[in-house]
């Protein structure tokens, strides 16, 4: 399967990179030596997936190009995603006495990578990383464009930076192992990938997750068709690369790939504040039938839309009830850290694989989807 890059001016800035073998991660690495060699690795990953990181070690080790210089690993939770993380992987490099030309290489979900990525992008105020993202939203969407970051409070992802990895290498094998509601958390992001340009993915993403609902052997059914998920990966890729490639610092285009994000992220805050238990993705899954819905009621889609789209989520298994009363996000969605002036960029949709963005505030947003999301919670 082919790599697909990313450009800043016509320059290559990164690069996505795919193999149904873990350490084939090694030549890419080696790749990145640039004759400065041994070139310094230090490992940050994921505790879940040590698997992994010990067969990048082995593969590495029979390289004389690359020595690896140590392993760190870490909780990936939204509570452990915190500067306080981050500044113990910069003590971690400290004690390690990692210097300018160490090269970070980041295993795990999209809280790894955001945050080994973030300590690599101030760390000696800026080292070389790379990652191997090894769940499904990570190969899709965090792992891919160069954000990075933690979460201050309880609000998500409010420092950061956007600096691009090295190179993400995507093993689509990693995911038989993956837990299944993490899976799922990824195929929102995949839909939304595909919702905003669609090329006919959308209705084979559908396809692909509603037959692995269905399946009586979830993970033989992912092994099986290994090939057409990895396809299913690379298009997300492709399309998300070339919005970056377009957008990287998102001051227009790339606001669209926060689809459904802007009341994703305002459900994790009330998930939260009550103890429950929502997965980002699952937030994601929820907000993208409210922009539908809010899209409708804007006037920028034909009625069916949302409907179309609650028959195909349901399809695939993902959730579509807002469990809080619209009213309850109001405040956290206009603490959004995109909105400017107490203006959201809401991304509506006018098809699948048509978006446009629609600046209005929280309340007239909420106004305008008045009570026909499901109130449970107060
Ligand atoms: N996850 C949205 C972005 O990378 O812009």
């Amino acid at each position: 399967m082919e790599d697909i890059s990313i450009y800043d001016g016509g320059l290559e800035i990164s690069r996505i990179i795919f193999s149904r073998i873990v350490g084939n991660v090694v030549p890419a690495l080696e790749r990145c030596a640039d004759g400065q060699e041994p070139l310094p690795v230090y490992i940050i990953h994921d505790m879940n997936v040590s698997g992994y990181v010990d067969l990048i070690d082995s593969a590495a080790s029979a390289s004389g190009r690359l020595e690896i210089c140590g392993k760190y690993g870490i909780v990936a939770s939204e509570e452990n995603k915190t500067m306080s993380t981050v500044l113990d992987i910069s003590g971690w490099l400290l004690e390690k006495e990692a210097g300018r030309n160490a090269f970070i290489l980041a295993a795990g979900g999209g809280i790894t990578t955001d945050m080994a990525g973030f300590a690599a992008s101030i760390y000696k105020r800026g080292v070389r990383f790379a990652y191997v993202p090894t769940t499904l939203l990570a190969q899709t969407d965090a792992a891919i464009g160069g954000k990075t970051g933690v979460n201050q409070e309880s609000y998500k992802n409010m420092l950061g930076t956007i600096r691009q990895p090295e190179f993400t290498f995507i093993c689509a094998s990693v995911l038989e192992t993956l837990p299944f509601r993490d899976f799922m958390s990824g195929a929102a992001e995949l839909l939304k990938t595909f919702l905003i340009e669609d090329d006919g993915w959308y209705g084979r993403a559908v396809t692909y997750l509603s037959g692995l609902r269905q399946a009586d052997d979830r993970k033989e059914y992912l092994k099986a068709g290994g090939a057409a998920l990895q396809e299913l990966i690379h298009a997300a890729a492709s399309v998300k690369a070339g919005v970056v490639s377009r957008d990287q610092f998102e001051t227009g285009e790339r606001r669209k790939l926060n689809l459904g994000h802007t009341f994703a992220h305002a459900i994790e805050k009330n998930a939260r504040l009550h103890g429950d238990d929502i997965t980002h993705g699952e937030a994601v899954s929820i907000g993208m039938v409210m922009a539908a819905d809010l899209s409708e009621k804007a006037g920028v889609a034909e009625p069916g839309l949302k409907t179309r789209l609650l028959a195909d989520f349901r399809s695939a298994g993902l959730p579509v009830d807002c469990p809080y009363p619209v009213d309850s996000l109001v405040d956290a969605m206009s603490r959004d850290k995109k909105a400017e002036n107490g203006l959201i960029h809401f991304v509506l949709l006018s098809a699948p694989g048509s978006v446009e963005i629609c600046d209005m505030t929280a309340d007239r947003a909420a106004r305008l989807l008045g009570t026909d999301t499901k109130n449970r919670k107060i």
